[in-house]
């Protein structure tokens, strides 16, 4: 199975991602997970992203897609598939992407948006920021990562329904529901 998992931050793409991997025996693959693992080794790329990644803002779509789609691709030659968790983020990059892996016969099958209130996003997202906490998980960038999702990633739910591609699901409510609510969808 190629998934996606689409929601806004904290909506638990990264929550439903892990689990739904682990059911259908893919490779679960966070595009968040990969950029902050080039901040973090200090990579020359790491070295260019950091500053969107601490402000909320979409790192520029060539460096995404040069980092993330190889991934893609290994992943479904090797394991048969994918769940892809922040990628694509944009109508363009979906687009880009599109073209790519369908070439390898690597396309999408199905999206997943995750539907939760924006009081609710906040709430989680805080909770983390007191717990572990994530450099961008501040009530500010939190505030511009909201409004990232609604001005870019949040018309990909339009490009992907009129594909035939999209199933919705409420993911305000325990996490195993959510995942047996997919599990039954899918
Ligand atoms: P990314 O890492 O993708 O973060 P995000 O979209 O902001 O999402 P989060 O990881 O915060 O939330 P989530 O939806 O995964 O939820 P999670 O399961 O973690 O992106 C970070 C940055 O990287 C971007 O801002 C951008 O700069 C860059 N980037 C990434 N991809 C990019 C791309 N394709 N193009 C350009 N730039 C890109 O859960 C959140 C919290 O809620 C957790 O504490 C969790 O325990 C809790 N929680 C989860 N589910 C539930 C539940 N059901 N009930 C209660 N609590 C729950």
């Amino acid at each position: 199975m190629r998934l996606v998992m689409l929601g806004a931050p904290g909506s638990g793409k990264g929550t439903q991602g892990a689990r739904l991997a682990e059911r259908l025996q893919v490779p679960h693959i966070a595009s968040g997970d990969l950029l902050r693992a080039q901040v973090r080794d200090r990579t020359e790329l790491g070295r260019l992203i950091a500053g969107c990644l601490d402000s909320g803002k979409l790192v520029p779509d060539e460096q995404v897609l040069d980092l993330v789609l190889p991934v893609v691709l290994a992943a479904a030659a090797g394991a048969g598939g994918y769940v892809l968790d922040g990628f694509p983020r944009s109508v363009a990059q979906a687009v880009k992407a599109e073209s790519v892996l369908a070439e390898s016969d690597a396309g999408v099958e199905r999206v997943i948006f995750l539907a939760v209130p924006e009081p609710v996003l906040v709430e989680r997202l805080l909770e983390r920021a007191g717990a572990a906490g994530r450099s961008d998980d501040t009530p500010e960038v939190i505030g511009d990562r909201l409004r990232v999702f609604q001005a870019e990633t949040r018309p990909l739910i339009d490009h992907y329904r009129a594909r035939g591609l999209l199933l919705e699901v409420a993911a305000d409510r325990p996490a195993e529901e959510i995942t047996q609510a997919i599990v039954t969808i899918l």
